[in-house]
Formats: C-alpha cells, structure tokens, sequence
C-alpha cells in the first residue's frame, strides 16, 4: 500500500492520473495537493471509485510549511509532480508564474521531500516533465532521446528545463530517490479548452474560428494521456532511480493534420446523429456544411517550436511501455467526450467553475 501526494492533480494530466491510479491501486491513499489556478477544477476528479481512500488539498507547492506538514502527517511515500503552469502561450505574455511554479515550486518540495524521507527507507519522488526541453528538430532530425541535450525555446520550457536539472541535482548530491519522465503533447479528457485539441472542437461546435499558428505544419508527437499515465506508472514502479524515461508513441501529425482530422470526426458525428444539429445549432454541420470551412490561419507563436518527436527506445526496452491507443482511436474517444461533457467545458468558458472555486475552496483544505 502506498501513500502517494499528487501535486497538481485537479489539472489534466494529473487529475487523469488519479482516476487511473484509484483503478489500478484501489487500497492506495491519495493526497491531491493543487493550488486550483484558473487550470485545476475539482469537478475533474469527480467519479472516482466509491472506495478510493482520496482527499484534495487546496494549497500552494511553494508553501514549504504546508508542504512539510502533509508529507508528515499523511505519511506520504511517494511524490508524483505535475502541478506546473502549462500552457506555452501564457508563458510568453507573463513567464513570472512559470518561473515561481515550475522551478521554485518544484525546488520547494524537493526540500521537503529531502526533510522527510527515511534515508535509505523506501521513497520516490516522481517528477514529470516535456519533451519541449529538447527544443526544436529540423525536419530529418532523429527524435529526442534521453541523451538529446537541453535547448528549451519558451518560458515555459525553460521553466520545465530547470526543474527537471534540480531533481537531477538532488539525485545526484543528496542521493534522494528520483525518477522523471518527459513526455509529448497529450491529448484526452479534461484538457482545458486554451490547448489546441479541446480548442478546436469547442470552437467548431458553437461556430467559430478554429485559429491556426503560422502555416500549421507544425509538428507534435501526440499521446493520449491515459497511456502517459500507464507510462508513469512503469517508471514509478520499474524505473532506476535517478533515471529519466522518454514517453511517446511514435505519432508526428502536423497540426493541420489534427485539425482536419477533428473536423471530419465531427461532421462524421452530426451527420449520423440528428440531435448534436439541435444542440450545435451554429456549427457548420448542423447546415451541412464541413467544420473546415471555421479554419483560420493566423499570426504565428513568437519563438514556435517546429518539431517535437520522441524516442521511447528507453521505455520500450527497459520497463516494456507501449501505448494502448492508436490517434485516430484516441481522437474518436476524446471527440465523444467532450460531446458527453458540454456542462464541464461550458462551466469553464462561462466562468462558473471559477466562481464556484472561490467561493468553495477558499481558505479550505
Ligand atoms: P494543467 O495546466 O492542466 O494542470 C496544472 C495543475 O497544476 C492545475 O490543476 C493547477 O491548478 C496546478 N497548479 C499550478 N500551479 C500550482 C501551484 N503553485 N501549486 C499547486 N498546484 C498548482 O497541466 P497539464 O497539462 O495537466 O500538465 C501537467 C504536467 O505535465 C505539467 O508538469 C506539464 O509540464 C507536464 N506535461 C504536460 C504535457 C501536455 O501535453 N499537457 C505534456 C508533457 C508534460
Ligand atoms: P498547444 O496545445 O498549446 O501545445 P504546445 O504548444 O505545448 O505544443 O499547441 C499545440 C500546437 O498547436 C502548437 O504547435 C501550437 C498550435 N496551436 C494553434 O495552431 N492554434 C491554437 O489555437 C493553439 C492553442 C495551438
């Protein structure tokens, strides 16, 4: 039995990973340690197993005291790190967040982890990152490898870049039992509506345009994210420590490709069910009409990354990763998602959830 502190696990991935953990590990204890930012939302972790054994915690993981409290008082084993700011266009209009979470942030609960650990008892601080550490490929380079060196391009992955060197660093000085995992872009249920899948599709529901960057041959090496949980999971569990693991599954799509590629799952879905005409009624194929037609090309990203590939050789052969899912059954299952859950994404754009957050969960743990 484990008792696991998951920072950042009523954002996307994180909140994902619960659902996945409380599956897989029913007697486990989870402690969901979240600052709620405009991207973390309770609601994400509703439905979780009637007997998981999980508690969230609204609170900072700067805040070093608190973090040392509940490293203490829960008894915590085992650090799974999420809790970061996300999105690379943020990170261009206002870096300062970036660099307080992700690096001091991340600094913080590497003291605290540092303070509570047993040494030489059984701990394990799982720290998970990008793979747009890597920077940018050219169009015949080979994908980033664990030994692919560092050239982070945004704020945002500078950020990330920091953070991944001090977990290294308190490996290798403090011997503090670590592991990491740089991933690609991920796609899937509850990602919030400011990264590009769950953009597009929202926009093409209620009609409007679907923005792309540039020429939009960009590339990204997209993985549905409960097979980055599954990935997680064999590190945390198979990993050698001080180690990092790139997790990927092969999957370059440009993101014209992608959003061509929504745009036909959706006019597929409305033209076989008549109801999604009378709940979309401005969505282009609610007429008839191809969701194509709302792309817009737009100004491009300062500083955009061209390619992002990974190498998950490492992964492949050392802990047996394979994803589960392939993109075109990942993209069916993530369009029918956000079709089941308009209430959840409606919430976010109309502001309610964040509402409903602070009123709720201030000054709650
Ligand atoms: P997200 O933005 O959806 O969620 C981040 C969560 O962290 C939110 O719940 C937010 O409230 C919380 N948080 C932010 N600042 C905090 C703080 N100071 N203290 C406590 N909680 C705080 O992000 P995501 O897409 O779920 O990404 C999770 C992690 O995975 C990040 O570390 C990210 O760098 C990494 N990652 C993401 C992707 C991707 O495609 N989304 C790919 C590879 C790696
Ligand atoms: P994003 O989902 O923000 O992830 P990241 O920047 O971390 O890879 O963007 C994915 C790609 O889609 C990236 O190349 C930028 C592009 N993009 C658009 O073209 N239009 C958009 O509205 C957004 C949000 C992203």
């Amino acid at each position: 039995m484990r008792k696991l502190l998951i920072t950042g696990g009523a954002g996307f991935i994180g909140a994902n990973f619960v659902h996945y953990w409380a599956r897989q590990h029913p007697g486990d204890r989870l402690v969901v340690l979240d600052a709620l930012t405009y991207a973390g939302n309770p609601a994400n972790l509703e439905g979780l197993p009637a007997g998981a054994d999980w508690r969230l915690v609204h609170g900072d993981i700067c805040d070093q005291p608190l973090v040392e409290q509940l490293l203490a008082a829960e008894k915590i084993d085992t650090i799974v790190h999420f809790a970061a700011e996300s999105h690379v266009d943020r990170s261009i209009a206002g870096p300062e967040a970036f660099v307080q979470t992700n690096i001091v942030g991340t600094h913080t609960l590497l003291l605290a982890a540092k303070k509570s650990w047993p040494e030489g008892g059984d701990f394990l601080f799982h720290h998970v990152s990008t793979d747009e550490v890597y920077g940018s490929l050219g169009p015949a380079d080979p994908p980033f490898s664990e030994t692919t060196p560092y050239a982070p391009n945004s704020p945002y992955a500078a950020s990330k870049a920091a953070s991944d060197h001090l977990v290294r660093s308190y490996h290798h000085t403090y011997g503090l039992p670590v592991t990491t995992s740089n991933c690609s872009n991920n796609y899937g249920p509850y990602q919030f509506p400011e990264k590009l899948i769950p953009l597009v599709l929202i926009n093409a529901l209620d009609g409007k345009p679907l923005p792309i960057y540039g020429d939009g041959g960009n590339i990204r090496d997209w993985l549905q994210v409960e097979d980055h949980c599954r990935g997680i999971e064999l590190v945390m569990n198979k990993g050698r420590r001080g180690e990092t693991y790139n997790i990927g599954g092969h999957n370059e799509v440009t993101n014209l490709e992608i959003v061509h590629l929504l745009c036909r799952t959706l006019d597929h879905h409305f033209s076989t069910d008549p109801a999604l005409a009378r709940r979309f009624p401005h969505c282009p194929a609610a007429q008839r009409q191809s969701c194509a037609e709302l792309i817009t090309f737009v100004k491009d990203r300062p500083g955009h990354d061209r390619r992002y590939a990974i190498d998950p050789t490492r992964a492949e052969k050392e802990l047996g990763y394979t994803p589960a899912y392939s993109f075109e059954a990942g993209i069916e299952a993530t369009v029918d998602w956000y079709l089941a859950h308009e209430p959840w994404w409606r919430a976010i754009l109309d502001g309610s959830y964040a509402e409903w957050v602070s009123t709720n969960y201030r000054n709650r743990n």
